[in-house]
């Protein structure tokens, strides 16, 4: 009989079956109401007109009409898939973090490449930043390494972001082009920004036309801090190393595989998972401590540097394996969360002043794209250990303080819920600070070019002569004549074999060398 039979196909607890593909359901409404037709309306005679009597044609259409949620702000294209992290190295001497402490230790991972600028709807191959975000689910809470698949960044201050991105996108009155690079206001803002030409360098490289997230790494970008049992802190910078060796497309098959397969990338990653060719990533980490910061010849608080892997070699710590497919893409790629002050005790914060724009930046947004406060209790985002505390209600509250007491201190003893435990809550690093209070920029920060050009002459010949091409390239559409001068002028700090390349190709005089803060280190000049 159709009641039993409901409750047996339904099951009678909290399940909720969201799918309609299994013949067995019967399709219900929202409310749990089975559907006898949910193809044809309710009307009066089959001519109509409909009736609003109709909560089924209702509730559907009312639910359509609010399916959609505000894009990212930026990385906004995004592609994910759940995974594992297997520890192969403990790193408990530096750290008191369980996921990076016991050897064997399995840790459950989702992963969210992306491109920055482009709207959801864009192409994948656009010459683009990648973003490479990570949440792993540890028995110490979420942690998310919410990084790029370049080292470094274009700013070095969190209060510049909203006008890199202003610059970055599609032009305000046009609403194009969807390309980060090729249009006058994001060399307007590179070229009068000089803190950004280490990272120009790597977007004009091969870097941002990879052939595919599997073959991409990805780096934390900032000093964070790794604290022991003791409290001994290290810094250490964040990277993962494809096992599939990094691969990138030219730029002319990147424009054909653009108009081709605009899910070039999705699809690549969907397909090497489904046919069960895993990718996998090496997490590596650069360890040092004070003393050694204090003799680099740069800051490393400033997210336009790196720390070259001659200098302190990447040590490799454990692995990471992307093996299972998202059964619904919104509920995971579109819900899921990452923010960069999601660490796990352990695992701390350098004073990097991009990092603290960010460690605001991620909640806030998140709380205007999802909706509520409560979007940790989707299950995406949802930490895989113990969750409890006196966080209450808000829209779509899917867990509450239990029983009477929701506040701390209490006296209620057993009934009391959750305390405050000092031995294994997180704990601060005891950094010590004192300073004046004022808007400003180190000084340390201020050389702007050696390592631009340190990547540069680091390249093979005809990496080079793809980074000119793409200069010469994206330069050429920038409609204002003075913007060109003003990007080449930063180059002849850079390499002048380059500049002269790229001022040849837009047909221009060599303008002045830009004006540098800093003398740039005595580094060879290319080739
Ligand atoms: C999103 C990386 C700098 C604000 C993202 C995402 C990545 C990322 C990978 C996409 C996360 C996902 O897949 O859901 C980086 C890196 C940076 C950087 C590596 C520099 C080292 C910044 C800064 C700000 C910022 C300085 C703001 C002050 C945002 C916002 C989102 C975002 C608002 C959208 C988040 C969301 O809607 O969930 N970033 N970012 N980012 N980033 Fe950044």
């Amino acid at each position: 009989d159709l009641p039993t039979r409901y409750a047996e196909e339904q099951g009678t607890g909290g399940e909720t079956h969201q799918t309609t593909s299994d013949a067995a359901l019967t399709m219900t409404t929202q409310q749990g109401v089975p559907i006898a037709d949910g193809q044809n309306s309710l009307k009066a005679g089959p001519r109509g007109p409909t009736l609003l009597e109709d909560f089924i044609l209702r509730e559907k259409i009312f639910h359509f009409d609010h399916e959609r949620i505000p894009e990212r702000v930026v990385h906004a294209r995004g592609y994910g898939a759940h995974g594992v992290f297997e520890l192969t190295d403990s790193l408990a001497d530096y750290t008191r973090a369980d996921v990076l402490s016991t050897v064997g230790r399995q840790t459950e991972v989702f992963v969210r490449f992306s491109t920055v600028a482009g709207n959801k709807g864009s192409s994948d191959l656009a010459r683009d930043v990648r973003g490479f975000a990570v949440k792993l689910y540890t028995k110490e809470g979420n942690w998310d390494i919410v990084g790029n698949n370049i080292p470094v960044f274009f700013i070095q201050d969190a209060i510049k972001f909203p006008d890199l991105i202003h610059a970055v996108k599609a032009e305000p009155d046009r609403g194009f082009p969807q390309a980060q690079s090729a249009h006058d206001n994001f060399w307007d803002f590179a070229s009068l920004s000089p803190e950004a030409w280490h990272m120009v360098m790597w977007q004009m490289s091969d870097r941002t036309l990879p052939r595919s997230f599997r073959t991409m790494e990805g780096f934390g970008v900032h000093s964070f801090r790794l604290v022991n049992a003791e409290g001994k802190s290290t810094f250490v910078k964040f990277h993962w190393k494809p096992r599939q060796g990094l691969q990138s497309v030219l730029w002319n098959e990147a424009v054909k595989i653009n108009g081709a397969d605009p899910d070039f990338h999705r699809r690549d990653l969907w397909q090497a998972i489904e046919s069960g060719d895993f990718p996998q990533w090496d997490l590596g980490v650069q360890l040092f401590d004070q003393e050694t910061a204090d003799k680099l010849p740069f800051d490393h608080l400033d997210s336009t540097k790196l720390i070259p892997e001659e200098d302190i070699p990447v040590r490799i710590v454990g692995t990471m394996t992307l093996n299972r497919n998202v059964d619904n893409f919104f509920a995971n790629t579109e819900q899921v969360a990452f923010c960069t002050q999601n660490v796990p005790p352990g695992v701390d914060f350098s004073n990097d002043p991009l990092l603290h724009g960010r460690n605001f930046s991620y909640l806030d947004t998140q709380l205007k794209r999802l909706g509520s406060p409560n979007f940790t209790h989707l299950p995406i985002n949802a930490p895989r250990c113990p969750v409890s505390n006196f966080q209450q209600d808000g829209h779509m509250a899917m867990r509450n303080p239990v029983g009477r007491v929701n506040y701390e201190p209490n006296s209620w003893g057993d009934q009391g819920g959750p305390r405050d435990n000092p031995e294994i809550g997180y704990q601060s690093f005891p950094d010590e600070m004192q300073g004046t209070k004022q808007r400003v920029r180190s000084e340390t920060f201020s050389d702007h070019y050696s390592q631009a050009r340190q990547f540069f002459i680091s390249q093979q010949p005809i990496e080079q002569k793809h980074i000119g091409d793409a200069l010469v390239f994206e330069l050429s559409k920038v409609e204002r004549v003075d913007i060109r001068a003003r990007a080449v002028s930063h180059l002849l700090n850079i390499d002048e074999g380059l500049a002269a390349t790229v001022a040849d190709g837009l047909g221009m005089a060599l303008p002045e060398p830009a004006k540098a803060a800093k003398p740039t280190l005595d580094l060879p000049a290319s080739a």
